[in-house]
């Protein structure tokens, strides 16, 4: 019997060994997917995966939660988030990703952000889109 759109997303699967209770995520999405958004989710039923906003790799290690507006979170809903990471060197990430394991993240995710002019970005570090386009800009935030 083929099974309904529901059934399949609801169906639950493990990742890395880290068990996802549903295939419903909210999707990376710098700018949109911040604290509030996603408690909004949760009152909608929630998803069984999230993303923060992308954080700076910089700024992570030191970055108070109470007041960042990116690198913000709701304790319940810390088994089921990912935090984003942007970073341009193993010193930076490293860090960063120790941190976000210790707050009980369910998972990092990094992006690398490649060296570009200085001219492209304030601190001097974008993606190849970061030269043109707001993704880098907001990767590179510090
Ligand atoms: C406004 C916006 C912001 C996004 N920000 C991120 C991001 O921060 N990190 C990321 O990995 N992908 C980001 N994406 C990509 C989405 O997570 C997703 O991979 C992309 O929209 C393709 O999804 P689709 O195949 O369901 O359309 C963003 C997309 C949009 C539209």
């Amino acid at each position: 019997m083929t099974k309904t759109l529901t059934a399949r997303l609801n169906h639950p699967l493990s990742i890395g060994g880290k068990p996802v209770a549903n295939r419903l995520w909210l999707a990376p999405m710098a700018g949109l997917g911040h604290v509030a958004y996603r408690e909004v989710l949760d009152d909608f039923g929630g998803c069984g995966l999230m993303f923060t906003e992308m954080c700076s790799a910089r700024a992570v290690p030191t970055e108070n939660r109470k007041v960042s507006p990116v690198f913000s979170w709701r304790k319940a809903e810390l088994p089921r988030l990912v935090c984003q990471i942007a970073g341009a060197t193993p010193d930076e990430l490293i860090p960063a990703a120790r941190r976000v394991e210790d707050e009980g993240f369910s998972a990092s995710t990094s992006t690398w952000a490649a060296p570009c002019p200085v001219s492209s970005t304030k601190s001097g570090r974008g993606t190849a889109q970061g030269t043109t386009g707001r993704i880098g800009r907001s990767g590179s935030r510090t």
